[in-house]
């Protein structure tokens, strides 16, 4: 057997260096190199030059396509995000922070699909089989037919799964734990991990299984360490959420065999994951009326509008510099929308510190959202409340237009199906708006700006104190 030899692995990205450095140049991080064993050979030399390539046949671009076969997982959010559910002999990894519900997730999959009578299979490298056991019980799923394991070397795994008839689903929790005999580096390493991802990935395409992993998270948001893992499987889910907060979103991060871009909603209850049809009416349910600084964002994520409050507050600064902080939306966005503020509505913002936040712990990448952000920061200068039936969305232009964006009919819908009776938008999508709302359009920034102002209590003489300077 050739001698395996040591190499240093960047332990985020994956890069191979042939000695130590503090900085990985492929992704840039810091002391994130460490030493490895190298992978053995395992087939000799003169075997792997002797075999003669085999001539394959080349297929034209049309013809027949197929549906990629999907096993639906009974679970409508998951399914919704996926595509349709589990998708035969494919590799899906599931990321999020620790303790976010990853493992419930699963075990519910698990069990919803063995009680339609699929094998499945469930391998905690985690948790001892009695914890899962208890989990299971809370969870009101013990009466599952899902076969336990709690195992974490790959070749014992891949044997037991061999043995029998192969199941329609296996989980494996997680994927950091896993480790193989064909490296000699230790669990957790990325030449670990990915060693024991690709034997997993083999024994799917072979077997028709589906397989799960799930993986964790690095606090900068990646799926820990191994992001090499998330270019070999055929589908990343992300499942998010914060840990002051009930509701858990799932996220398509990539995925070989659906859209990207849907979202999946739950809630973490004292009984598991119980499904949201309605996220709009969840994110709007703790709503404090008639209180200046926020206003609701008709988005839509996906194929679904999605209603959101969006909340500022504008305060003025102690500091020479001060401060903007965003949660829940890019930060360069907000920059822009102060900056539109400032040059064309007239508003002085920079003796302010500006806070934005978005309800729920959502995250919003729409630009659709724009005016709704500029709306509750108005409104938050201002200390003009906005009124509580008014949706607001469109996308605000460099210049101070506000300009349409997609789908207006769809956020309307929602809207008026929630009970809100009027709509801010942008003057291209007065065409597509109907469902009984009262319809603002608006062509520039500074109407808004000049609406929310004559409203403020302060009247609008105070109003042009604080920075609102009417007459420009
Ligand atoms: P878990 O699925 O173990 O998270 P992960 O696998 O992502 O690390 O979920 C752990 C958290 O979820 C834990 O803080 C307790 C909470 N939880 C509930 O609130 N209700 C429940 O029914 C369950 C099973 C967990
Ligand atoms: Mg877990």
């Amino acid at each position: 057997m050739a001698k395996a030899h040591a190499s240093f692995v960047c332990q985020s990205c994956g890069a191979v260096y042939p000695r130590w450095q503090g900085k990985c140049e492929a992704c840039n991080g810091w002391n994130t190199i460490a030493q490895e064993a190298g992978a053995k050979d395992s087939v000799p030399a003169a075997q792997r030059t002797s075999r003669k390539g085999r001539a394959f046949r080349l297929e034209p671009l049309a013809g027949e396509g197929e549906e990629a076969p999907r096993t639906p997982s009974g679970i409508k959010e998951f399914d919704r995000v996926t595509g349709g559910g589990f998708v035969r002999g494919s590799v899906l990894l599931l990321g999020g922070d620790p303790g976010i519900g990853k493992s419930t997730l699963l075990i519910e999959a698990a069990a919803t699909l063995a009680r339609a009578g699929k094998r499945v299979i469930y391998v905690s490298g985690e948790e001892a089989i009695g914890q899962v056991r208890m989990r299971a019980a809370r969870l009101g799923l013990a009466s599952a037919k899902v076969e336990l394991a709690a195992e974490t070397n790959v070749e014992d795994i891949l044997a037991t799964l061999k043995d029998a008839a192969p199941p329609a689903l296996v989980v494996i929790d997680s994927i950091q734990t896993l480790w193989t005999e064909s490296v000699e580096s230790a669990p957790g390493t990325v030449t670990q991990v990915r060693a024991s991802t690709q034997a997993l990935l083999r024994y799917a395409k072979r077997s028709g299984a589906a397989v799960v992993l799930i993986g964790h998270v690095t606090k900068d948001g990646l799926i820990a360490g191994p992001r090499v893992v998330e270019h070999m499987v055929d589908a990343v889910l992300h499942f998010e959420g914060d840990s002051g907060h009930q509701f858990r979103i799932l996220r398509a991060l990539k995925n070989r065999f659906g859209p990207t871009d849907e979202i999946g909603v739950f809630e973490m209850t004292g009984e598991g994951l119980r499904e949201i049809e309605n996220p709009s009416a969840l994110f709007l349910s703790d709503r404090h009326l008639g209180s200046p600084g926020t206003a609701v964002f008709a988005g839509i994520e996906g194929t679904r509008p999605l209603l959101v409050e969006i909340q500022a507050l504008v305060a003025p600064t102690a500091l020479g510099t001060p401060r903007r902080a965003a949660v829940g939306i890019d930060p360069n966005r907000l920059s822009m929308i102060l900056a539109v503020l400032e040059a064309r509505c007239g508003v002085r913002l920079s003796g302010h510190d500006v806070y934005l936040n978005v309800a729920g712990g959502l995250r919003i990448i729409e630009p659709a959202a724009d005016l709704a952000v500029a709306a509750a920061l108005v409104s938050s200068l201002s200390g003009a409340a906005l009124p509580g039936d008014a949706v607001y969305f469109g996308e605000v232009s460099l210049t101070g237009a506000v300009r349409a964006v997609p789908q207006a009919a769809a956020r309307l819908k929602e809207a008026g199906k929630l009970g809100f009776t009027r709509a801010v938008l942008p003057e291209l999508g007065r065409a597509e708006a109907a469902e009984g709302l009262k319809i603002n359009a608006l062509a520039t920034l500074s109407a808004l700006v000049a609406e929310i102002a004559a409203r403020s209590p302060r009247g609008p003489r105070r109003a042009a104190d604080l920075g609102f300077t009417r007459d420009r």
